[in-house]
């Protein structure tokens, strides 16, 4: 390809610059002119395309954010939406695009390449981990960072007063933040959407251990489960009123801000990379993750499909050491 654009979208994640700058930076290594597209498909539908080179990404590898912008943009899944969008393309003769976003990400960018037989690359870039075809998205291991720091502070004032705290994290209809948080922190309980009667069990373990002197208590409840942090703690009130002081804590978009950490600087630009080396050999309609240390390819169709699992021993693991 002569032309490549790289655009984000969907919920921002620490790390997508990294992403964008590893992609600017190969282009540039392989003589090829990178495209930056503003406010995601927006952008692309609304032409906001800018021609870069190798210094229109400095100084952004430890910026949270993205520097592209992003949006969820409604008019993409419209026929006319598609139709602007690719006569932009033409305009600008470009020849593939990096998309870095979720899953919502990559069924845009499905629909698109099919439909007009457009060469595309996805990176994973979202803090839920939620996607099929790679082990960690960029920006996960960032926000449970920052999860893990505030509920370490959340502990030092539930443990002076003896309180029960309601700590809900991000997610979507994942639970991964929760589990790998949740396991950080040392909380004493993990409330996740892929478990099902894991509510009936903090309220066995509650009635368990009220007799027990704990001095405090955390529970991290991923925003996708089927009882909010409120129905919880009015439940508990309800039950165990008179035993257990409750306190909820959403941690909310604290999650999505803040310096990407190396983890995720390292994985952003390895497959920043790789996306358009992918391009380059031919590829189109995938997704670029890694597996066991490997860079692999996912199609879009199931990376969109799919879901991943949750990780059976990590809960084991989490069950036990919150004893
Ligand atoms: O996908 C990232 C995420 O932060 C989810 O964890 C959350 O459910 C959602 O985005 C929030 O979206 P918004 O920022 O549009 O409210």
């Amino acid at each position: 390809p002569d032309k490549i654009g790289v655009l984000t979208s969907g919920g921002d994640a620490p790390g997508m610059n990294a992403a964008i700058r590893a992609v600017v930076r190969s282009c540039v290594y392989y003589d090829i002119t990178p495209y930056g597209i503003y406010q995601g498909y927006q952008g692309f539908i609304d032409d906001k395309f800018e021609k870069m080179e190798a210094g229109s990404v400095k100084h952004i590898i430890h910026q949270g954010g993205t520097v592209l912008k992003s949006a969820r943009s409604a008019d993409f899944r419209t026929d006319q939406g598609m139709e602007k969008a690719w006569k932009n393309v033409q305009k600008h003769d470009l020849d593939a695009l990096v998309v870095i976003g979720g899953d919502g990400t990559f069924s845009g960018a499905l629909e698109f390449g099919e439909r007009y037989d457009f060469s595309i690359v996805g990176i994973p870039g979202t803090i839920d981990n939620d996607i099929f075809g790679t082990d960690f998205t960029v920006g996960f291991d960032t926000a449970v960072n920052t999860v893990v720091e505030a509920v370490d502070k959340i502990r030092d004032t539930a443990t002076s007063h003896n309180r029960l705290f309601f700590i809900e994290v991000m997610g979507r209809d994942a639970g991964f933040i929760a589990v790998y948080s949740g396991i950080g922190a040392g909380a004493e309980e993990v409330l996740i959407p892929e478990i099902d009667r894991d509510v009936d069990k903090l309220f066995q373990s509650l009635e368990r251990t009220s007799q027990r002197k704990k001095s405090s208590r955390l529970v991290i409840v991923a925003e996708g489960e089927s009882k909010s942090v409120f129905e919880l703690e009015d439940e508990v009130q309800q039950r165990f009123g008179d035993r257990y002081e409750t306190k909820v804590t959403i941690l909310g978009h604290v999650q999505r801000g803040g310096r990407p950490n190396t983890a995720d600087r390292v994985l952003a630009s390895r497959l920043g990379v790789r996306s358009v080396e992918a391009l380059m050999n031919g590829r189109r309609n995938v997704m670029v993750g890694v597996r066991n240390r490997s860079v692999t390819f996912t199609d879009f169709k199931k990376a969109t499909e799919r879901k991943p699992e949750m990780d059976d021993a990590l809960l084991r693991i989490a069950d036990i050491i919150s004893i």
